[in-house]
């Protein structure tokens, strides 16, 4: 493995990212995450080990980013996960869900990494979380396939902005063990599991595994990574 580095997850709270900063931690990287509550991101910082900290971060208030990250030392690799839960179709379509949900990733995620610019280091390299419902919709996915469609656009032309920062994309489907999926009935991830031609879910080891390949491997850039176990060829 390569030697120490920097990673800033923001989402590190919670799920997958969470995971990609435990994996991280263990290897002995410094480790910053951020979640929307200080006193919530420090207690998971400590759960994760002396190698993690804690930081406030609302990134769905794009014009309070810049100051919430001022306390953040260089960065080699950053990951973006914030994601917040949403239900919008066009026929009852609720205009301030959309305009939270858009704001958060689609300005929060490229604000971010604006605020991060003297930081990066010059071999830096960024994942940015999207996810299948940019491709395969369901019923009220609306605003999450818009977001997540958009998350392909925004690594490309930061992929060209930023270089040579690599800038790649993941574009998980359904993580049966994240905490969204991993309460759900049996039988509803079942009838997921069967269209899946692995037999399996992904997991969040697995989309963990995927964003390390993509931080490190230094010639993967402009990549949008599906890590779904075929599930979108079925
Ligand atoms: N899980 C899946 O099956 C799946 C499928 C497709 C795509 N994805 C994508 O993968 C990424 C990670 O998903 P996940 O399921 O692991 O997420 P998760 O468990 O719901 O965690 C979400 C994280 O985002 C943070 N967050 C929420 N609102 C925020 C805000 N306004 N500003 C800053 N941080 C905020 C949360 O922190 P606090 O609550 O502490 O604020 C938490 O750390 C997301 O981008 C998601 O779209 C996941």
């Amino acid at each position: 493995m390569a030697d120490q580095s920097s990673l800033l997850v923001i989402g590190g709270t919670s799920g997958i990212g969470r995971e990609i900063a435990a994996r991280a931690v263990a290897r002995g990287d410094d480790v910053v995450i951020s979640g929307r509550d200080a006193g919530r991101a420090g207690q998971v910082a400590k759960e994760l080990g002396a190698g993690a900290t804690g930081i406030a971060l609302d990134i769905a208030r794009p014009h309070d980013i810049a100051d919430a990250l001022a306390s953040v030392g260089s960065v080699d690799h950053l990951v973006l996960a914030a994601i917040d839960r949403d239900q919008n179709s066009v026929q009852e379509y609720d205009v301030g869900r959309a305009i939270y949900l858009s704001t958060l990733k689609l300005v929060g995620y490229i604000e971010a990494i604006h605020a991060l610019l003297p930081k990066l280091t010059p071999t830096a390299s960024i994942v940015l979380f999207g996810g299948l419902a940019k491709d395969r919709p369901y019923p009220g996915s609306t605003t999450v396939s818009t977001i997540n469609g958009g998350v392909t656009g925004m690594m490309r032309t930061l992929a060209v902005e930023l270089r040579p920062v690599r800038v790649n994309a993941i574009h998980p489907g359904i993580v049966g063990d994240s905490p969204f999926w991993a309460v759900r009935p049996d039988h509803v991830l079942h009838g997921y599991r069967s269209r899946t031609p692995t037999g399996q879910l992904a997991t969040m080891a697995d989309v963990a595994d995927a964003a390390e390949f993509l931080l490190r491997n230094n010639s993967v850039n402009g990549v949008d990574l599906n890590i779904d176990g075929g599930w979108m060829l079925t």
